[in-house]
């Protein structure tokens, strides 16, 4: 197929249509009736539909054949369309939540679960995915941070490559691969307050060092399609935001691939206030470099008129084409339009037996033990236990974004927990903590109180941000209740971002569970009974309270720090809370207890062309195997530009059986000490860097290393 030859052929409607996205209902309604409804309120025609190049969203592989066909019997060119879909954490074998997923610290497991939502997507007749979401935030409040891979960028960068090798495999046309599409370009999570879809108002050095490394991973993973984003970027929509879009995107990073709009923001621009009209605004569109517009339909209907009076544009126009053609052709459409699309396969093929285990292996390293009094946990089974709370019964596990999972199929705890011989005696879920006598006579019969909280599906993700981060609905009177009762109580939290904690702390012990998708409840029971012993590490900082947000832990220092146990009144503190948060980036326990000793760095002194090599010892001083996952942080200590107080640059994951110990070790070169400037230029700059090493940002022990300038040579940009 030569796509150059196709795009000559083509008229100038169709070079348009090509880059026009619909439902699916567009190509199979009966349009005359439809002619009042959607379709006449996009100015669409049933020409301009048969004309379209994608299709976002689409539930199976029977819709998507009756769809594809309906298509190539119509449309005059015959290019199949292409199926697009939010395959976020699952398709019908639901996997945990990204930031969920984050906290396992190893990225191998988000590329086993892409690879496995790949397959179920493709055999269902979808060939793109709009994930994964590389968006950095450091404000709670955004609901769509359970979306992303948490606050850091060099963590989100790995698992945004791994989500991309894994949906896209080896070879795109194979039908056990779909195309990844990285968004929301750029810097999305830095919604001003928390506001979906606010404006960012962030300083270049920011841009840089903390919102752009993300996608530029997915460029250099080979992503084949970008999202841009509903947020302006230096006051313009980053969907038509030329320096994004022309200047780093396609001139600094080298992306050849497809940019796709997102729903309906082209069309927002006139509401940003940056066009009259959806002429104006297609024009900004494609002088910027968009190319496929989602579900608005500025492009369709204006960009003929707008190249007739700007004959230049044609050129944009066909490279835009050409990038869409190319994506159909690398994913095998010419050659079979149903690419892989097979009712009879999905079913053998959706929620296979090794996907559901995968997903309860991804669950297992997915979960965040905060608290851990007296060892409650793993639970002991010659006690009793009451499951209480709102929670306490939900099958509800697959989280936002999962819209093509059942919720109805997974198991709720009590059975899963009951299934490993635990005794629940009592099990009821109510939104508080009212029952009646003869409840409270059965509760009290138990030993220990398990008691579910947390927020339901729909108070997380897109368009769900809240400027409360407690728990919902006076949650915290569980507690009350527990103590009331003088029980003791190891709390589930249900959720999709970090809360603020502070009312349920007199809990003994704390599980952070998310949403763990298909297979959460054996994850959770499997960690509660002690089969497997929880090794996962926040990847956003958990604030007091509201009022510390954003609170990250790469911050910069101020001129005014506050120093702990330091009374001073002028630095940069609260007068009515710490500057701490609850729980740190980092932060997570283990049914065993690691100690850290013995920083070693094999030179103090060294330059651009050595290797410093960092080692600590770890001595897992329990009865119990786990993993621990290591940190290692710099600080650059005096630069042109402040630096963060402390950066990651590399962990590791490792497994250390009870009462042994083992020597961790990195290699750190000068890459890892440069950063950016105002311009996006990476610099390297001689001097002190502080070698940070840790369990988590907080509870760290430092060295201090020293790059000296000594044939310092030019770095790659
Ligand atoms: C979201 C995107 C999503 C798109 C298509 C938008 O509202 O912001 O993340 O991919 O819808 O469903």
């Amino acid at each position: 197929m030569n796509i150059k030859k196709l795009i000559d052929d083509l008229t100038i409607d169709e070079k348009i249509g090509q880059l026009l996205q619909l439902a699916p209902f567009f190509f199979v309604e009966d349009l005359d009736v439809e002619i009042f409804g959607h379709v006449q309120a996009l100015h669409l025609n049933k020409e301009k539909i048969f004309q379209a190049g994608s299709v976002l969203g689409n539930n199976n592989a029977t819709e998507m054949i009756k769809v594809q066909k309906r298509y190539l019997k119509e449309s005059r060119h015959k290019i199949p369309l292409i199926f697009m879909a939010d395959i976020v954490h699952g398709f019908k074998t639901i996997f945990p939540v990204p930031l969920a997923m984050s906290t396992s610290f190893n990225p191998r497991l988000v590329y086993e679960a892409a690879r496995i939502q790949a397959k179920e997507a493709r055999v269902s007749g979808i060939q793109v995915t709009f994930s994964p979401m590389a968006d950095i935030s450091h404000d709670p409040r955004w609901g769509r941070v359970v979306e992303g891979f948490g606050e850091d960028p060099y963590l989100t960068s790995e698992f945004t490559r791994a989500s991309i090798k894994g949906y896209q495999g080896v070879d795109l046309s194979l039908h056990d691969s779909i195309a990844a599409c990285v968004k929301h370009f750029a810097a999305y999570g830095a919604s001003e307050s928390g506001r979906d879809y606010n404006t960012a108002d962030i300083n270049h050095i920011s841009l840089y060092n903390i919102y752009l490394p993300t996608y530029k991973a997915a460029v250099d993973a080979g992503v084949k399609l970008l999202m841009t984003a509903f947020n302006t970027v230096d006051h313009i929509p980053a969907t038509v935001n030329e320096f994004l879009l022309r200047d780093i995107l396609r001139k600094q990073w080298h992306y050849k691939g497809v940019v796709i709009s997102d729903y309906d923001s082209l069309h927002q621009v006139i509401k940003h206030g940056v066009a009259k009209n959806d002429e104006e605004a297609a024009y900004l569109g494609l002088k910027a470099g968009l190319d496929i517009e989602m579900q608005s339909t500025a492009y369709v209907n204006y960009l003929e008129s707008i190249i007739n009076k700007h004959p230049d544009m044609m050129k944009l126009l066909d490279q835009a084409v050409y990038r869409v053609l190319k994506l159909k052709k690398e994913l095998g459409l010419f050659k079979d339009p149903y690419a892989g699309a097979d009712p009879v396969k999905e079913q053998a093929i959706i929620r296979q037996k090794n996907h559901l285990d995968m997903a309860e292996q991804v669950a297992m390293e997915s979960m965040v033990l905060l608290k851990n009094n007296n060892h409650l946990l793993p639970l002991d089974k010659q006690l009793t236990y009451a499951l209480i709370g709102p929670y306490s019964e939900t099958k509800r596990t697959n989280g936002p974004w999962a819209g093509h999972g059942d919720n109805a199929l997974n198991h709720t705890l009590n059975e899963t927990l009951s299934k490993e011989g635990v005794q629940i005696i009592f099990n009821k879920a109510t939104e508080t903590p009212v029952f009646s006598q003869a409840e409270i006579k059965q509760i009290k019969m138990a030993d220990i109180l398990l008691i579910a909280l947390g927020e339901n599906e729909y108070e997380s993700g897109e368009a769900h941000a809240k400027a409360h981060i407690k728990l919902p609905r006076n949650q915290e009177k569980f507690m009350t209740f527990a103590k009331q009762l003088k029980k003791k109580t190891i709390t589930l939290l249900y959720h999709g971002r970090p809360f603020d904690l502070t009312n349920i702390m007199d809990t003994d012990a704390l599980l952070d569970v998310y949403y763990l998708g298909s297979r959460a409840h054996e994850a959770i029971a499997k960690t509660m009974v002690g089969k497997h012993n929880p090794s996962g590490k926040l990847t956003m900082t958990y604030p007091k309270t509201a009022g510390q947000i954003p609170i990250y832990y790469n911050h910069l220092n101020t001129g005014r720090p506050k120093e702990p146990d330091i009374m001073n009144e002028y630095v940069s503190f609260y007068l009515d809370e710490d500057n701490e948060p609850l729980f740190p980036f980092g932060f997570g326990l283990s049914y065993a207890t690691f100690e850290y000793s013995n920083l070693v760095i094999d030179k103090i002194k060294f330059n651009q062309n050595e290797a410093v090599c960092v080692s600590i010892d770890i001595a897992n001083n329990s009865n119990y195997d786990g993993y621990e996952t290591v940190q290692l942080y710099i600080r650059d200590l005096v630069g042109l530009y402040a630096r963060p107080v402390k950066e990651l640059k590399a962990f590791k994951k490792v497994w250390i059986a009870a009462h042994h110990k083992q020597t961790i070790s990195f290699e750190l070169t000068y890459k890892d000490l440069t950063y950016y400037d105002i311009k996006g230029n990476r610099r390297l700059e001689p001097g002190e860097f502080q070698i940070i090493v840790g369990p988590n940002s907080r509870d760290t022990q430092t060295m201090i290393i020293e790059l000296i300038k000594e044939n310092f040579h030019d770095i790659k940009q």
